[in-house]
């Protein structure tokens, strides 16, 4: 007879009487993720304000969590905090039911058949971006990738007619969405405050700007004017019983889909471009793989892409180290049961890439960056883009993007650290990792 496991994950270190381990959690949880695991291995527990959040570490227990069922390991209840910005039934706002067809339709927007669509959409911004770029300089890289996969994003989401006319109104909207959302935010998603307030008022606002598009649209697809972005793919959705997506409803995809994509995007292409000037002799292996498969042409299309073995292996080294989700995080609804641990309903449990992806027993020097290394085979050991039933639908949108940006980059210009290696480091001040603050290099235009 199997006994039921009745061990409580221990508890880590440094518990404050009142808030236990929330301050440090919340100054930098990769850190803080990382000793949890040295101290306790396979399973930690640590208080955040009083919820009870479980680490579980290692290939067998990230499977564990990602085959539970959704009504025993919940997403939706544990990112609640992503309500008020996405909308009312939207995402996690909404039954479980509706969020999968919803999530059916933005998947369906990035088929192949549509990404086809989106790449010279993406190179055509990346060489705008670059076009007025001086011979050489100095400059925050961290905000020209996220000022860039702002305009990427809303071009590929919104249309260009959207794009042409995005102005500070839009940018300054979405900021304060932003700023809502912070590590806090999971122990306690239902914080009020200014920030909350000025969520809020921007929501709304949002709502307005979105639906003057989709009567904008609407007009000038009755003048015969035809669209083939993702806005149309929202306007053409319908739920399984025939009901279109509300003007609301597609605001809040939209949204959704920004915050998936926008800074998840823009972090990786920070990181990626301060790992290439640490590894000047990797950069001039990836400039010379451009090269040769691009020629004299300016063009990077969407087949040539698909032939970057260097660039390809470079990136997954980049998301190994600096995956920018570092916890993924599920609301224990019914008591989960893992070996001998018995995880309480009513707390969390989380999953860390950041963590998983530095462990010795999967990867050989763990904190060496190394394209040039084996991964392992498990499907449960490299997880940047999660796995499971909410594994991320980006992916392959998210890749196509930043590969485009630097086959443009790469051939224009030479890049160099500002400041010493070390000063680079991984920081987390909303959920979302990202290199130090500022991230400055320095550019210069390449002789070809
Ligand atoms: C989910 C990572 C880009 C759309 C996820 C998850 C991860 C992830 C780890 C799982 C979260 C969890 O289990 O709690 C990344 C990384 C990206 C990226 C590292 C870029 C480097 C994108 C882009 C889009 C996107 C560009 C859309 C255009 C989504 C969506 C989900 C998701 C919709 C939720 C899936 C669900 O709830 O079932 N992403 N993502 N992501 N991602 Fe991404």
């Amino acid at each position: 007879v199997q006994e039921t496991p009745t061990l409580a994950p221990p508890m880590i270190s440094g518990a404050k009487p009142d808030t236990g381990h929330f301050e440090e959690f919340c100054l930098n949880p990769a850190p803080f993720l990382m000793r949890c695991h040295e101290e306790c291995g396979e399973v930690s527990s640590f208080d955040l304000a009083g919820l009870k959040t479980t680490l579980l570490v290692g290939e067998e227990a990230h499977e564990a969590v990602y085959r539970a069922p959704d009504s025993q390991l919940s997403a939706a209840q544990a990112y609640q905090l992503m309500v008020p910005v996405f909308g009312q039934g939207i995402q996690y706002g909404a039954p479980p039911a509706i969020e999968r067809q919803q999530l059916k339709i933005q998947a369906a927007g990035l088929r192949h058949d549509r990404m086809v669509l989106y790449a010279p959409i993406i190179a055509k911004e990346v060489r705008e971006w670059i076009a007025d770029w001086p011979d050489q300089g100095e400059d925050d890289f961290y905000e020209r990738f996220t000022d860039l996969t702002l305009k990427t994003s809303t071009h590929c989401l919104m249309g260009a007619d959207f794009r042409a006319t995005m102005g500070d109104e839009f940018r300054g909207l979405y900021h304060d969405l932003e700023m809502s959302v912070d590590p806090a935010g999971l122990a306690d998603p239902h914080k009020h405050g200014a920030m909350a307030e000025r969520r809020d008022i921007a929501r709304a606002r949002l709502s307005e700007l979105i639906g003057e598009r989709v009567t904008k649209r609407k007009e000038a697809l009755a003048r015969g004017e035809e669209f083939h972005d993702m806005f149309q793919h929202y306007l053409d959705a319908t739920y399984a019983d025939g009901t279109a997506l509300t003007d609301h409803e597609i605001a809040g995809m939209v949204v959704w889909f920004m915050f998936a994509g926008h800074h998840t995007s823009g972090n990786t292409s920070s990181w990626v471009l301060v790992e290439l000037a640490r590894h000047p002799e990797l950069m001039a292996e990836i400039v010379a793989e451009l090269d040769d498969l691009l020629g004299d042409s300016d063009d990077v299309t969407f087949q040539a892409l698909r032939e970057m073995p260097k660039m390809d292996a470079f990136l997954d080294e980049v998301l190994r180290l600096h995956a920018p989700l570092v916890t993924l995080t599920r609301r224990v609804m019914h008591d989960f049961h893992y070996k001998d641990y018995l995880i309480e309903a009513g707390g969390n449990v989380m999953v860390s890439p950041y963590v998983a992806h530095r462990l010795p027993e999967l990867y050989e020097d763990p904190l060496v960056f190394n394209p040039k290394r084996t991964f392992p085979d498990g499907a449960f050991a490299y997880l940047p883009f999660g796995g499971g039933r909410h594994k991320c639908v980006g992916n392959a949108f998210a890749l196509l993007q930043v590969k485009t940006i630097f086959a443009y980059l790469l051939r224009k210009f030479e890049f160099e650290l500002s400041q010493p290696a070390e000063y680079y480091r991984d920081i987390m001040p909303s959920l979302i990792l990202r290199p130090s603050d500022p991230c400055r290099l320095r550019f210069r235009r390449r002789v070809r």
